[in-house]
């Protein structure tokens, strides 16, 4: 598939933790000359920036924090850390919180013609006519060992146990949550690749 300079492409990648979308969206994003936005980054971000500021109103604070917001601020290995991973599901029930968020993302979607988002709802809701939807899946003890060996890169004492059981409950809550949960979509995509557009 070869895509010219003109040629629009959206693509929507979801899936639980570790499950391999972070690796797959950036391959795809760098093969095809793409944009390429990690949702999860904005989370963690957010759930920083709350946690360091403890700011009285949340929403305002935030907006104010994503309206200058540039992707190299997302690059902190602090982000990554278990206590930012824990926050980051407990912050992401809030629709107030959600909303900021996906302004931005919507934004980021528009200003580029091609674009790859990852995370938990940009099929269903972030992108949801994109061209093409990818959907990651992988069992809870491949992704936990994965997570693991990153994590004791950094710190020497964590236990493989402890992460598993971290992600089991941040995938249970990711998928039961009320607003935007994980979840595949139902609706078709676009099918650009599949009509011959390119
Ligand atoms: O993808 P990553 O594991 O970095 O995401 C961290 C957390 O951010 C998720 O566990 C989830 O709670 C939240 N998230 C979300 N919606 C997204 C992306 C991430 O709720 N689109």
């Amino acid at each position: 598939m070869k895509l010219k300079k003109h040629h629009k492409l959206v693509i929507a990648a979801d899936g639980s933790a570790a499950s391999g979308k972070t690796t797959g969206a950036k391959l795809i994003a760098k093969k095809y000359g793409m944009k390429f936005l990690s949702s999860g980054l904005l989370y963690r971000y957010a759930s920083y920036q709350l946690l360091k500021f403890e700011p009285k109103n949340e929403v305002f604070f935030l907006k104010k924090k994503f309206n200058k917001l540039k992707l190299s601020q997302l690059i902190n290995k602090k982000f990554h850390s278990p206590e930012i991973s824990e926050h980051t599901s407990i912050i992401a029930k809030q629709k107030k919180i959600r909303n900021v968020l996906k302004i931005f993302q919507k934004k980021f979607a528009k200003k580029h013609n091609k674009v790859v988002i990852e995370g938990r709802d940009i099929q269903t809701v972030i992108l949801p006519n994109a061209d093409i939807k990818f959907f990651f899946k992988c069992s809870l003890n491949v992704a936990a060992r994965r997570r693991f060996k990153e994590l004791k890169k950094r710190n020497k004492n964590i236990k493989l146990m402890d992460v598993k059981k971290a992600m089991r409950i941040r995938d249970y809550l990711d998928k039961k949550r009320k607003i935007s949960p994980l979840i595949q979509s139902k609706k078709c995509c676009n099918c650009a690749v599949r009509q011959n557009k390119y």
